[in-house]
């Protein structure tokens, strides 16, 4: 739905998806999860008030980055057809509108949640809750179907004519070959990857900061290794490699190169997984499982410990090359913005699986001997690894 609609096609495509794309995810996790919750407070049984009280807080967190995703990519996606100024004079710019007073009513029930029901439901007395979820319930489907109408209106026609053929095809023009002050300076962001790569970075930062506070250290080199990582991921997506790279075969390799290898490494000696295992709060015997708890959980498995064992890491390192450049793969993906994407995706995580087994720090279920006298297999390097999942 979200690659076929008005965003598939004609100028900024490319913006235009990836906003819808993050749109539609944060409308599903934000109607459903309410859904799901009011769902645990209805139901009847023994542990509805242990439910509530994780449920509830944790929705509460979940909902406020819905909201802030949902006008953020609700508005790029907006203005990617008409400006701000052509709202109101047509039928399309009304429906938004329409969703935009949606929204803003939406988070004056989040308010009212946050001071009226919220505390009263994790003390497992959803009454309150039922009542105010149920009329947010229906304005989110009330606003969904605004959305549907608005994904079957036309956008007015702003006079800017017809895209370009190469506009059609990649979403943007390009303003001449590739130079290199073109490929440093000439950016276009990358809603999904740039975005990831300012959110890890921030994310890992605040891993750090809560080491800091506690006093416990954490080594310098790995943060540099893991914020280079996330530039890398950012340069490669969103800087002029990002704009070049659908349209020419030597940028897109530049590319892959970035992602498949230099961005990987950097990240895994950033050892994320063992900074998330001691920042995260641990849920403790009685508590329900956290994030600590589903890090570990997914660090253990199984499918996890056949992907990392080395000829799978390395098949699939090495093997993807052949795959994707050596057979009809790479030209069908070519017109697909959707399939770029997937691409990116695939070189980051088969990048990131062989260099964890190769160079990472982060413990992994297997684990590659290396040869007598490299630096890593000292002793000391082992203690730490061993400590690090406590
Ligand atoms: C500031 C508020 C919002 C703005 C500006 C906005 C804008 C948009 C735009 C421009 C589209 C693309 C329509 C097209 O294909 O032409 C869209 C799609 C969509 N929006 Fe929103 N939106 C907002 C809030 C919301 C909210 C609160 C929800 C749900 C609770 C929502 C759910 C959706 C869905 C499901 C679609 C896909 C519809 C389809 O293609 O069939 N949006 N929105």
């Amino acid at each position: 739905m979200t690659f076929t609609g008005h965003s598939a096609s004609g100028g900024a495509h490319d913006v235009a998806t990836d906003s819808l794309v993050l749109h539609v995810l944060a409308a599903s996790l934000w109607v459903g999860g309410l859904v799901a919750v009011l769902g645990t407070a209805a139901a009847r049984g023994p542990d509805r008030e242990a439910a509530l009280a994780t449920a509830v807080p944790r929705f509460s967190r979940l909902a406020l980055v819905c909201w802030l995703a949902l006008a953020v990519t609700g508005m790029v996606n907006t203005l990617v057809r008409i400006p701000l100024g052509a709202l109101p004079g047509s039928e399309y710019g009304l429906l938004v509108l329409v969703k935009a007073g949606a929204l803003l009513a939406l988070g004056g029930l989040g308010v009212l949640h946050r001071r009226r029901t919220v505390g009263a439901a994790a003390r497992g007395e959803p009454r309150a809750l039922l009542r105010l979820g149920g009329v947010e319930v229906l304005v989110m489907l009330a606003t969904i179907g605004v959305a549907v109408a608005l994904g079957r209106t036309a956008p007015p026609d702003t006079g800017t004519g017809p895209p370009s053929r190469l506009a059609s095809v990649i979403g943007y023009d390009l303003a001449g070959p590739p130079t290199f002050l073109r490929l440093v300076f000439d950016w276009r962001f990358d809603l999904v990857f740039g975005t990831a790569a300012i959110v890890l970075a921030v994310v890992y930062l605040l891993g750090v900061l809560r080491l800091r506070r506690r006093g416990d250290d954490w080594r310098v080199g790995r943060t540099v290794a893991w914020l280079l990582g996330c530039a890398v991921l950012l340069v490669a997506t969103s800087s002029g490699l990002g704009r070049y790279g659908p349209a020419m075969f030597s940028v897109h390799m530049g590319q892959h190169m970035l992602l498949g290898m230099l961005a990987p490494i950097l990240l895994v000696l950033g050892a994320p997984v063992t900074l998330a295992l001691r920042a995260l709060p641990a849920a403790g015997r009685a508590g329900p499982p956290g994030p600590r708890e589903w890090v570990l959980a997914f660090v253990h498995a199984p499918f996890v410990r056949w992907l990392t064992h080395p000829l799978v890491a390395l098949a699939l390192f090495v093997g993807s090359y052949y795959a994707l450049y050596f057979s009809a793969l790479f030209p069908a993906a070519l017109p697909e913005h959707w399939a770029h994407k997937l691409m990116n995706l695939h070189f980051l995580l088969v990048g990131g699986l062989f260099f964890w087994l190769v160079v990472g720090i982060d413990p992994a279920p297997r684990r590659c001997r290396r040869p007598p006298g490299w630096a890593w297999s000292s002793p000391r390097c082992r203690s730490t690894r061993s400590s690090a999942w406590r």
